[in-house]
């Protein structure tokens, strides 16, 4: 952000450094269809033909606190929600188009409710907001028509102009997609100026095609280079929309691995659900998403708030987290009553299992054996082992060894 030092820079990414985990929530007339948001392109399904979902649209009541309420007991720290998706369809009221939801089918604004609803939990808030739209008239041949561009640039900064208006404190700025044009083109800078003027301490994704406060790396976990701050964003299934037929669910086990692997890159996992038409989300999501907030009660320090990089080895057991001269062993696949862990450069001085009593173990040149563990893991999604070491907390590599694939300091 202009006359912005390094500094004041970081103030304003702290919360958003230190939060980890986040919700997507992806919801729009597409969730009607329950064939992936982008049923409209895919299905060349004509405009007059998809705009009738607009008025079947029917939300029961107030979805947007029972998402609220379930992300902060999966231990989710803030939210982002569709405002409007590639459809083109506006979840909020607007003067710059009447296909949105307070003039057709819901007849309220679905994002008022989403930001009362996650305030009321204490989490931050988000909007997602595409710039692509496959609705509006000029939102493809703006790239060739200049009266077009003109025309579409003006409908996008004034509905963000809204956005950021008329909701109070809006903490993230989401984009997406910004085809068919450049960011010159969107006049992104100045639109990013205003969004800052209105929200000085809002953080901004980097899909308008300048690179903002974060980079967004899609269904992969791949940190940023040179200490940028970055957030993967991933699906449930593998749909971001409803698709009850795309039922390759992830799993708790899953999620925490992926929390491990963030924590441990210094980034954020923004993860996705779908809800249904009416609001509800998928039972599935509910539970797996409970089971993580639950483990997250017992195992939350171990990934949240500031970590540290190190360097380390992919082992089938487990794999680390850092604070400092502390080490979180997340063990999430349990050997038996003996761990052991080749490669350790560090003194250990102590370690216990998080929570629970001391480990005995005996630790020689480039092995750690930790003794007298249960045979059966003490949590079945992933146990953590802490420990306090003396020296630089880093794994050497074996022979033939590659580093995790996704730990920071990774150069190739
Ligand atoms: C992609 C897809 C979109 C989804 C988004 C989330 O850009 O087009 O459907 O909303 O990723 O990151």
């Amino acid at each position: 952000m202009l006359g912005e030092t390094p500094e004041q820079r970081e103030q304003r990414l702290k919360w958003f450094r230190e939060a980890r985990f986040g919700m997507f929530i992806h919801w729009g007339l597409y969730s009607q269809l329950g064939r992936h948001e982008w049923v409209m392109n895919r299905e060349r399904i004509p405009i007059e033909e998809y705009e009738k979902l607009a008025d079947t649209w029917k939300p029961k009541p107030y979805p947007a606190r029972w998402w609220a309420r379930l992300a902060k007991l999966a231990g989710m720290r803030y939210m982002v929600m569709t405002t409007k998706h590639h459809e083109g369809f506006c979840l909020f009221n607007t003067q710059y188009t009447d296909y949105n939801a307070v003039k057709r089918g819901p007849r309220r604004d679905l994002v008022a409710e989403y930001v009362e609803a996650a305030r009321a939990e204490g989490l931050k808030v988000g909007f997602y907001y595409s710039l692509m739209d496959w609705h509006h008239p000029d939102g493809a041949r703006c790239k060739h028509d200049a009266a077009a561009r003109k025309r579409f640039v003006e409908f996008t900064h004034g509905i963000v102009r809204e956005l950021m208006t008329n909701y109070g404190k809006i903490d993230i700025l989401w984009y997406d997609v910004n085809w068919p044009l450049t960011a010159e083109e969107w006049e992104a800078e100045k639109m990013n100026r205003m969004v800052r003027e209105l929200q000085p301490h809002i953080i901004i994704n980097n899909r308008s095609g300048l690179p903002e406060d974060f980079g967004t790396p899609e269904q992969h976990i791949t940190p940023e280079p040179g200490g940028r701050m970055w957030e993967a964003c991933m699906t449930f299934n593998e749909s971001w929309g409803y698709t009850p037929i795309d039922n390759r669910w992830k799993d708790a086990w899953q999620i925490v691995s992926m929390l491990r692997q963030v924590a441990a890159g210094g980034g954020n996992l923004l993860l996705n659900i779908g809800p249904a038409p009416d609001g509800s989300v998928p039972e599935v999501c509910e539970q797996e998403l409970l089971k993580v907030g639950r483990w997250l009660q017992e195992y939350g320090p171990s990934v949240y708030d500031a970590t540290d990089p190190m360097q380390q080895e992919w082992m089938i057991t487990g794999a680390f987290t850092r604070k400092g001269q502390t080490l979180y062993y997340h063990c999430n696949r349990w050997p038996g009553s003996e761990l052991a862990i080749g490669g350790l450069q560090c003194r250990v001085l102590r370690a216990r299992l998080m929570n629970g009593p001391e480990v005995a173990f005996t630790q020689t040149e480039n092995r750690l054996v930790l003794h007298g563990l249960p045979e059966t893991p003490p949590n079945p999604i992933c146990t953590v082992i802490e420990m306090e070491v003396e020296g630089e907390p880093k794994q050497v590599l074996g022979a033939g060894c590659v580093l995790i694939e996704n730990d920071p300091w990774r150069t190739s």
